[in-house]
């Protein structure tokens, strides 16, 4: 057993020499990262560049060929209640028949086994949850009847429902509105003030600059990993997106999102 001081110093997930492939082409080589506790760190890099398959090998959630992934220290199977990942929006069913509620309440299934029924204290942080998120109001709203910010912030609440210390997101900011997002970027914020570790995948490079404390350049290899400032320079971003990213400037910024 690990001391609490030990899981603490540990870094949320690190993941060493990690390689992955579909139909034995490799999407990503030799990745070794780091991501710390109490960060907001970003994974950036451009389309096709392992960001998602990244998240999903580090969860082992999709076979790898080679390294290994530690949350906290600890191998990624006996870890996965520390965890909470929301994949990128087109990988969810959003007519799955459930509401809003039976999705936070997910999040307590890790903590109470799947045979168990909801005790009325679950039911109570459920609430508190979905409160917290300024979805209260919606809790017996199916998802398919939610925008793509509401959505985002029920996935904040079911993570924060299952008491992750780790939370993994894959591109939250995708397809939500200006307002929304700094509303969603001021939540992840606050959770990373509390000590979490909040790692998102993102594309918009200003917002990283602004609102994040770490970030993984990602292209197939890790280009570059570190403090924000440290990492997105000129150089760095060439090497990331090719001859575009050495025409980046402050006031022009080039736009790498779809
Ligand atoms: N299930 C799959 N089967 C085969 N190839 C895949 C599969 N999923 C992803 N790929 C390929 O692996 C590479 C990396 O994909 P991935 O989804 O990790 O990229 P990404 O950086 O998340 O991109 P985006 O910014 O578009 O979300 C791409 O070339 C993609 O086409
Ligand atoms: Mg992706």
């Amino acid at each position: 057993m690990r001391s609490t001081a030990e899981t603490l110093a540990a870094p949320a997930l690190e993941v060493r020499r990690l390689t992955a492939s579909y139909s034995s082409r490799p999407v990503l080589w030799d990745v070794d990262a780091t991501f710390p506790m109490g960060a907001l760190s970003a994974i950036v890099g451009p389309n096709g560049a392992g960001k998602s398959t990244l998240l999903k090998a580090a969860l082992g959630l999709i076979a790898t060929d080679a390294g290994q992934a530690l949350i906290q220290g600890r191998p990624v199977k006996t870890s996965r209640d520390r965890v909470a990942y929301v994949p990128q929006r087109d990988a969810v069913d959003w007519d799955f028949p459930i509401t809003v509620r039976e999705v936070v309440e997910m999040g307590r299934y890790a903590q109470i086994g799947w045979v168990r029924r909801v005790q009325r204290s679950d039911q109570t942080l459920v609430a508190d949850c979905l409160e917290r998120v300024g979805m209260a109001a919606y809790a017996s709203r199916q998802i398919g009847q939610l925008s793509g910010g509401q959505r985002q912030r029920v996935f904040i609440a079911r993570a924060l429902a299952q008491q992750a210390q780790v939370m993994v997101m894959d591109e939250p900011f995708a397809g939500v509105d200006a307002r929304t997002e700094a509303d969603i970027l001021g939540l992840l914020q606050e959770l990373r003030n509390e000590g979490r570790a909040v790692i998102v995948v993102h594309h918009d490079l200003g917002t990283v600059r602004a609102a994040f404390d770490w970030v993984l350049l990602l292209n197939v290899r890790a280009i570059a990993a570190g403090p924000v400032a440290d990492v997105l320079t000129p150089e760095t971003l060439r090497r990331a997106y090719g001859a575009a990213g050495g025409l980046e400037t402050e006031e022009q910024e080039p736009r790498w999102a779809a």
